[in-house]
C-alpha cells in the first residue's frame, strides 16, 4: 500500500463586498451600464481550495451550496479554465468553494469566487503573475472580479472593472440583512432601473465628493449619510417588503442603510461593535424575516491561506 499523501490543495480566502456608492449612468452599447462606485470589502469569506485533478470539477460546501451551480457555469470554475487557457497550462483542477457569501445577494459571491480561483490556481500552477497582471484575466470574468482581487476600499468606474484607490482610514461596522428567500439576478435590476427611468436622458455617472470626504476620515455619521445606490429603487420596485427592512434598522438607530449592488442584501451601518450587536439584536427581534451576519470594513481582497477545513453540507459537478 502507498503511503504517498493526498498532494495538498491550495486555498484562497475571498470577502464580498458591498457598495458604498453607486451611481449607474447610461445603458452602452454591449449592454453595460456605466457606473461610478465605491467598492468596500467586508468580512464576509468564501474560501476556494484548488487541487490538481485529471478531470475539472467543482464541489460547493456551506449553507449556500444549493444555489450555486456546480457545473461549467460555476464562475470558479470558469476563471480556472480561462486561466489555463491565457496562459497555456494543461493541467486540469478540482475546486472546493466553502461559500459563506449569500447569493444572487448583491455582494457579489460568484465573482468573489472567480477571484479565489483564479489566486488560488496562479499559486498551484506557480505562474508568478501579479495582481496587476491578473487584473485583465479577471475583467473577462465580470464586473466585480478585479475588486474582489484588490479589496479594501476602491473606485470603480467603466463597468466597474477600472480600479483607483480610495484613501480610507480606520474601519466600517456593519450590519448585513440577507434575504431569507429572494435572491435577485444581477442583470434583472439593471433592466428594472431602465424601466423606472423611462426615456429620460441619463448623465455620466460622477462620484460625489461627499462620501470621498467622508471616508477619509472615516466618520460614519458623515458616511451613513453618503451612502447611495442607483439600482436600489429598481431592488425596490421587484421586492417592496425591502423598504421595510431599511426603514426597520433606521428607526433602531443604524448611522445608514443602503442596498448593497443589485440587492437584495440590505447593509446598516453602525459606530461601533457594541452598536452592531444592538442593531442585530433588534432587527431579529423587530423581525423582518432573514438572516443577519455582523462584518467589519475594510478587509483585505483573494489571498492565499495556509490552512482550511470546509463546513459541510456539500455539491458536486
Ligand atoms: O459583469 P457581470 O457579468 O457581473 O454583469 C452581469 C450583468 O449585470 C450584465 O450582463 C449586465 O446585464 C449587468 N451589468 C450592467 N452594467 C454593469 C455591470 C453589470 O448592466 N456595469
Amino acid at each position: 500500500m502507498s503511503l504517498a499523501a493526498e498532494p495538498r490543495g491550495v486555498t484562497a480566502r475571498v470577502p464580498g463586498k458591498i457598495n458604498l456608492e453607486l451611481v449607474v449612468g447610461p445603458r452602452r452599447e454591449d449592454g453595460y451600464h456605466e457606473v461610478a462606485t465605491v467598492f468596500h470589502a467586508v468580512g464576509v469569506y468564501d474560501h476556494v481550495t484548488v487541487h490538481a485533478s485529471e478531470e475539472w470539477s467543482v464541489q460547493v460546501h456551506g449553507p449556500y451550496a444549493d444555489l450555486v451551480p456546480a457545473d461549467g457555469a460555476n464562475l470558479a470554475l470558469r476563471a480556472a479554465r480561462h486561466l489555463a487557457k491565457v496562459t497555456r497550462v494543461r493541467d486540469r483542477v478540482a475546486i472546493s468553494i466553502d461559500k459563506q457569501i449569500p447569493v444572487a445577494g448583491g455582494m457579489a459571491g460568484g465573482s468573489a469566487d472567480a477571484a479565489g480561483a483564479l489566486v488560488a490556481c496562479e499559486a498551484l500552477w506557480g505562474l508568478g503573475l501579479t495582481r496587476e497582471e491578473l487584473i485583465p484575466i479577471a475583467s473577462h470574468l465580470g464586473s466585480d472580479v478585479p475588486f474582489l482581487l484588490h479589496g479594501g476600499t476602491a473606485m470603480g468606474s467603466g463597468r466597474g472593472e477600472r480600479l483607483a484607490p480610495v484613501l480610507a482610514r480606520g474601519e466600517l461596522h456593519w450590519v448585513l440583512w440577507v434575504s431569507a428567500d429572494e435572491g435577485l439576478a444581477t442583470p434583472l435590476v439593471y433592466a428594472e432601473c431602465d424601466r423606472l427611468r423611462g426615456s429620460r436622458t441619463v448623465a455620466h455617472p460622477e462620484p460625489s465628493g461627499r462620501l470621498l470626504s467622508a471616508l477619509r476620515t472615516m466618520d460614519t455619521e458623515a458616511v451613513g449619510v453618503a451612502l447611495r445606490n442607483d439600482l436600489q429603487d429598481a431592488a425596490l420596485s421587484l421586492i417592496p417588503d425591502l423598504r421595510d427592512v431599511l426603514q426597520a434598522g433606521l428607526d433602531l438607530g443604524a448611522d445608514g442603510a443602503v442596498v448593497s449592488g443589485s440587492g437584495p442584501t440590505v447593509a446598516f451601518l453602525v459606530g461601533s461593535p457594541a452598536a452592531a450587536i444592538d442593531l442585530s439584536v433588534g432587527l431579529a427581534a423587530r423581525g423582518p424575516q432573514g438572516e443577519i451576519k455582523r462584518a467589519v470594513g475594510p478587509v483585505p481582497g483573494a489571498h492565499l491561506v495556509s490552512s482550511f477545513t470546509p463546513s459541510d453540507p456539500s455539491r458536486t459537478g
